[in-house]
């Protein structure tokens, strides 16, 4: 098939490496340029395990091109996929910016083009696909020959070529018998037909928020039980892989810590709750959620300062600032929340470490009070009380806090070496 992808993002471009992987002919289109001249360079512009010997791969064999023209990419094509951002404003409700401006440079491009589809594969909300996206197209285009689906995406990030490659399930929103045999024939590649499922398009752009708010809820719920655990003296890890053991339960997404982050929970959980409201459905439950991922932090901090007094003045070192391990996303990331929560209790410096994502954090935080450091053993050598705020495999090593005073907000060591040790909720 030949594929074009507009926003070659996180979703984007993974997916589009992995239709590229299965000998699919695959155009990019993005309105950064750095991002369209590095892909054509088979560089990829993000970070994702995998990623950039897959691309190099398929664009050896000239199977991907990158443009900042719809035109090119969409008249070269017979299916385009969006994969642009979605975000949540602050009041809570879906921004559609990027949508509505993509489906009028879609639109544009697709006057006077014979038989397409248009795929919305970025996160939007039950009504968005039909409403909004194929309102724009048609109007803009007046062509009757479009056809329109909604394929959520489930990848995780530091996962995503795993996923992209194997995912659990395939949903594909329809309305029509010609999009669903095309993406049907797509996806059968990837995965067994029985774990493709096909539905309206209203549904499929539930089944994304369900899952999303699904498994914040079990964060939130085992940050709960680990608050609980912490003022008992109990152990919430030893708890939760007992619970988790339950097969109705499963033990995944049931680690209390910091809390989670990332491009998509915080916003699709806030989306969620405000959309639900304005269809007056009574809900306080993802508000409930949202609530106890944004005060970890300050269970944190009040743990620190039971333990060395007042921060005020003091030096510190944070470890990790990805919203997790295996990426360079810094989006949402409670490291970020926390250290900009340290500088409120006026510490005097935070020294902060990741393997990958100090240039996109320091885009994001610059402060005269923090100071990016590369080298692990440079960084621990700065303060002895430590941070960890993110699990990444290298900070497991107990031997690199032999006379620190750590607080894990992961449950990333057991702290045998350490001065003192005192983990979040256990
Ligand atoms: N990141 C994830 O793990 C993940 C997982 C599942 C679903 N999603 C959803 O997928 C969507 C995309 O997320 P992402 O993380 O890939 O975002 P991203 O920010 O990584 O990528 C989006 C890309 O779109 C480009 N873009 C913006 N406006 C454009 C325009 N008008 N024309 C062409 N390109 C444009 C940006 O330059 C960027 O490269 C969102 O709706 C998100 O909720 C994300």
């Amino acid at each position: 098939m030949r594929i074009s992808i507009i926003g070659s993002g996180y979703v984007g471009l993974t997916t589009g490496v992995g239709f590229a992987l299965k000998n699919h002919k695959v155009w990019f289109v993005d309105v950064d340029k750095r991002k369209v001249d590095m892909i054509n360079r088979a560089t990829s512009p993000i970070y994702e395990p995998g990623l950039e010997e897959a691309l190099r791969e398929v664009h050896s064999k000239g199977l991907v091109r990158a443009t900042l023209s719809y035109e090119e990419a969409i008249k070269s094509t017979e299916i385009t996929f969006i994969a642009v951002p979605t975000p949540t404003k602050d009041d809570g409700s879906i921004d559609l910016r990027f949508i509505e401006n993509v489906s009028r440079s879609i639109g544009e491009a697709l006057k006077d083009k014979d038989k397409h589809i248009v795929v919305v594969k970025s996160t939007v909300l039950p009504g968005i696909t039909e409403n909004v996206v194929k309102e724009i197209i048609k109007q803009v285009s007046k062509n009757d020959n479009i056809y329109f689906a909604m394929n959520p995406e489930f990848l995780r990030e530091g996962r995503a070529m795993e996923d992209v490659l194997n995912p659990d399930r395939v949903v594909i929103g329809v309305e029509d018998e010609y999009a669903k045999e095309k993406l049907l024939s797509l996806y059968k590649d990837f995965v067994s037909e029985d774990r493709i499922l096909i539905m309206p398009i209203r549904s499929a752009e539930l089944v994304k928020y369900s899952s999303n708010a699904f498994l914040s809820m079990k964060i939130s719920y085992s940050n709960l039980i680990g608050r609980l655990a912490k003022r008992l003296g109990i152990d919430v890890y030893e708890v939760m892989d007992a619970v988790g053991m339950d097969k109705r339960i499963g033990r995944d997404f049931l680690n209390a810590g910091l809390g989670f982050g990332g491009s998509c929970f915080p916003k699709d959980v806030k989306a969620l709750s405000y959309f639900t409201k304005s269809l007056n459905v009574r809900n306080t439950l993802w508000e409930e959620v949202l609530e106890i991922n944004e005060t970890q932090i300050g269970e944190l901090i009040n743990i620190m300062k039971s333990v060395v007094g007042s921060l005020k003045g003091k030096e510190i070192v944070v470890l990790g600032l990805s919203f997790k391990p295996d990426t360079d996303d810094i989006r949402e990331s409670r490291a970020l929340k926390l250290i900009k929560k340290l500088i409120d209790e006026k510490a005097e410096k935070v020294y902060a470490h990741d393997p990958i994502a100090i240039d996109n954090a320091k885009k994001e935080l610059s402060h005269d009070k923090v100071e990016y450091i590369y080298d692990l053993q440079d960084a621990l050598s700065r303060a002895d009380i430590v941070v960890i705020a993110t699990e990444w495999e290298m900070y497991k090593n107990e031997e690199l806090y032999k006379d620190k005073i750590v607080f894990d907000g992961r449950r990333v060591i057991r702290g045998e070496h350490a001065r003192y040790y005192e983990g979040l909720s256990w």
